[in-house]
């Protein structure tokens, strides 16, 4: 097999694969030949658009530890993870309860290395892999209200950075993706004060549209892509660029 016809034959394991971001990432890869396995606490079907699922709880180390070996038995070896299962639990820091800021952090930030830790003995045996975390421009941006959430994305920043150490001479790379507001169910929550108040700070004046983000998570997942790791790019339309 070359290099160019490897791509799509790869396999691919991607969390939060229900709704939002990691449907349409799931999806998108699906439509380009990748073999997908999907996670969602309580998958509705076994294959939706091309995407094989499996039950995961990101929260839960044995749970990640049986959805990828139930995602082995489907796909074989893992060549690809893309984390985009998140949460928000939003407000001011000093009135958060405990479970709001424990919860955001298990599930974005330990949820997403928790899964990298769990697929990557995969990538390193091949020599080839890509791991994609979904961040946020939060991480840059700053964002009153969301404490937890800015650490836990700003977590998967440095923890990418390190993992790139690691990894890179497996021939794996590891990137973060820094979405803006993007139009999904998540972003629906965000209040219409709040939404007028991003959009002021976002160049492009618009939320983001899933393909948007789904586009990049393509090209880094590519093989083209081989010599990018430890970044994090925003796809944000210009917001929290400082701009
Ligand atoms: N939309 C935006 O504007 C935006 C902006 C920046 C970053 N992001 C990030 O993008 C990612 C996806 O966001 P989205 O907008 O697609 O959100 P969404 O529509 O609310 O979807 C969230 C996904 O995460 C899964 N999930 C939540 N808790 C989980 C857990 N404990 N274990 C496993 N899966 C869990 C949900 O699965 P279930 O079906 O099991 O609930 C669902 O598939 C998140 O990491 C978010 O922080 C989104």
């Amino acid at each position: 097999m070359t290099e160019e016809s490897a791509g799509p034959a790869r396999s691919a394991f991607v969390t939060g694969a229900s709704r939002g971001l990691g449907a349409a990432i799931a999806k998108d890869l699906a439509a380009q030949g990748y073999r997908v396995v999907g996670t969602a606490r309580n998958p509705a079907e076994d294959v939706v658009d091309g995407v094989s699922f499996v039950a995961c709880d990101v929260t839960d180390p044995e749970s990640i530890r049986s959805a990828v070996a139930r995602a082995r038995d489907l796909v074989g070896t893992i060549d690809i993870v893309v984390t985009s299962a998140g949460i928000m639990h939003d407000g001011p820091l000093v009135s958060l309860p405990q479970e709001a800021v424990d919860d955001v952090i298990t599930t974005n930030l330990l949820g997403s290395v928790n899964v990298a830790r769990e697929t990557l003995g995969d990538m390193m045996m091949n020599q080839w892999g890509r791991l994609v975390f979904v961040g946020s421009v939060v991480a840059m941006w700053g964002s009153p209200g969301q404490v937890n959430y800015g650490a836990s994305k700003g977590g998967l920043v440095g923890a990418a950075r390190s993992l790139a150490w690691e990894l890179g001479r497996f021939g794996v790379t590891v990137n973060v993706v820094l979405p803006g507001l993007i139009d999904t169910g998540m972003a629906a929550n965000v209040s219409a004060k709040r939404h007028k108040e991003l959009m002021a700070g976002t160049p492009m004046r618009r939320p983001g549209r899933p393909e948007e983000v789904t586009s990049l998570v393509s090209y880094l997942v590519s093989e083209g892509a081989g010599y990018i790791t430890g970044a994090s790019i925003p796809v944000s339309g210009g917001a929290g660029m400082g701009l």
